[in-house]
């Protein structure tokens, strides 16, 4: 009995750090990009780095909207690759057609909280500090390699044990042919999968995909592996096992 209770507490204290990672991944990763929660630039950019223009910059080139005239376009756009956003944002050395007043004249019509469009209004262009927020280009760098191989080294090792010893109680089992070898294969491919593409991903973005099912596909098996051994422990035995 103590030997049950034992093995229990300590297969509940593995799901709730599962629980903790998985707090510990929304807590630390969701700020990279400006958008609420972890988003995919979020993990993007973590692992691989992520650099887009300016969505204002954006929406000039592909000739948004149509109307403003080709010379306020030319206007904005050396505006916004000038290096002197904040500063040039009303700068009437510029002449009457400021960034500024340019925009208060084509954009704010659709972009404003209170416009009638109900998807412009989500980027309010009114006040510069709404515009700022869409005039620079996304940067975001990897995190740093020495960083990266902390975390991988303590993740390996302290995953691949845990793994191991999860692995040899599933055996033990009553599950052990069907569910729990299921569970072990995608538990252990999912590991490498995972710790394997952080490397990769930093040369190819493709990886980012991979970390995206591995990672969930690791702490997904792992948990139910610990749920089908505490289930071994407490289900009353079926008779032929006692034979
Ligand atoms: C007639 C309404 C209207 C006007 C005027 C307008 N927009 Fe838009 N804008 C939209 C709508 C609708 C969307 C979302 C759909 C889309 O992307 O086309 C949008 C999307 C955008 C986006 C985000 C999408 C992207 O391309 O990255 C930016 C940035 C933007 N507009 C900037 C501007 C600027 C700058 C001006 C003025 C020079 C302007 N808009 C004028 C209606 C408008």
């Amino acid at each position: 009995m103590m030997m049950r209770a034992g093995l229990s507490a300590l297969l509940l204290v593995i799901v709730g750090g599962l629980g903790a990672s998985a707090t510990h991944l929304i807590w630390h990763h969701e700020n990279r990009d400006d958008t609420k929660g972890v988003s995919y630039t979020d993990i993007a950019g973590a692992y691989h780095g992520v650099t887009a223009d300016a969505p204002l910059v954006r929406a000039l080139n592909r000739n948004h909207p149509p109307e403003l005239p080709e010379a306020s376009r030319k206007v904005l756009i050396d505006w916004l690759a000038s290096g002197r956003i904040s500063e040039d944002y009303d700068n009437i050395d510029l002449g009457d057609n400021t960034p500024g007043a340019i925009i208060a004249a084509n954009c704010v019509s659709c972009h404003a909280a209170d416009a009638a469009d109900p998807v412009a209004r989500r980027i309010p262009l009114k006040y510069f500090d709404d515009v700022k927020r869409q005039a620079f280009a996304k940067n975001i760098q990897p995190t740093d390699i020495k960083i990266l191989a902390a975390s991988t080294h303590t993740h390996a090792l302290a995953l691949g044990t845990l793994s191991i010893a999860l692995a040899a109680l599933t055996l033990g089992t009553r599950f052990a042919k069907g569910l729990g070898s299921l569970l072990i294969g995608v538990g252990g491919i999912a590991l490498l999968v995972d710790l394997g593409a952080w490397w990769l991903a930093r040369g190819n973005e493709i990886w980012v995909k991979a970390i995206l099912v591995a990672g969930p596909a690791y702490a997904v098996s792992t948990g139910l592996s610990c749920l089908l051994v505490l289930a071994d422990l407490w289900l009353p035995t079926r008779r032929t096992d006692r034979a």
